[in-house]
């Protein structure tokens, strides 16, 4: 059988394309598993949902970190969180689009990925290249810290690459914190 050079070129971009394609989604796939602490511990957590298992690294964090907080961590969000809904909140996900993806071991643009942000170290995605700010804040990523944190990026960590506003109402944090939540294979448990 012979094949025309079109033939063969369009064989070996396929094959090339193909190996590309497969590495990627092999180094997605290894990504995640490089950082196996936060998440190993969590899952123990998770299955075994008695309340009587406290999460063992996430109220410790917690409290310290709220010290800029400002305008915000003050609960009400976490009380609305019984209520809001994560549909709404990957609705208004769309304005965090330009600059994050949402997705497992989605690519950073401007911003990081901000797959399994709850519960994850402050300035943790691997590969990201923070601030010096949000890698100075230290702890893991409560509800409380990235309710306070999308309430006004810039007051929260004066001095943020984050060019973000902000998100105004409440409720609508609410539900961000809801869809970010969703975000993970075994999503934390809520406050
Ligand atoms: C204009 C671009 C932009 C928009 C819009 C934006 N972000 Fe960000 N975000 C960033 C950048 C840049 C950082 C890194 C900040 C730093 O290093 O100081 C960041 C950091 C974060 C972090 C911390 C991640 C970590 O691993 O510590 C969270 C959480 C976050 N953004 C959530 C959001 C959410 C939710 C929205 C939408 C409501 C949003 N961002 C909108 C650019 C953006």
């Amino acid at each position: 059988m012979k094949f025309s050079f079109l033939q063969k070129l369009g064989a070996t971009l396929l094959i090339v394309v193909w190996v590309v394609w497969g590495s990627i989604t092999v180094g997605n796939l290894l990504i995640p598993t490089e950082e196996p602490e936060v998440p190993a511990a969590l899952k123990l957590v998770k299955t075994s949902p008695a309340p009587s298992a406290p999460a063992p690294s996430a109220p410790a964090p917690s409290a310290p970190a709220t010290g800029t907080g400002g305008p915000s961590g003050d609960g009400t969000v976490l009380a609305l969180l019984a209520s809001a809904d994560a549909g709404d909140g990957k609705k208004i996900f769309r304005k965090c689009k330009a600059c994050h993806t949402a997705d497992k071991g989605g690519a950073h643009k401007v911003g990081p990925n901000l797959w399994d942000v709850v519960g994850r170290a402050k300035a943790g995605a691997a590969g990201y290249r923070f601030s010096r700010v949000l890698a100075g804040l230290g702890g893991a990523w409560t509800f409380a810290d990235l309710d306070a944190f999308l309430a006004r990026p810039k007051t929260f960590a004066p001095g943020t690459k984050m060019t973000f506003r902000g998100v105004k109402k409440a409720a609508d944090r609410a539900a961000v914190l809801l869809y970010l939540r969703s975000l993970s294979d075994s999503p934390k448990p809520l406050p």
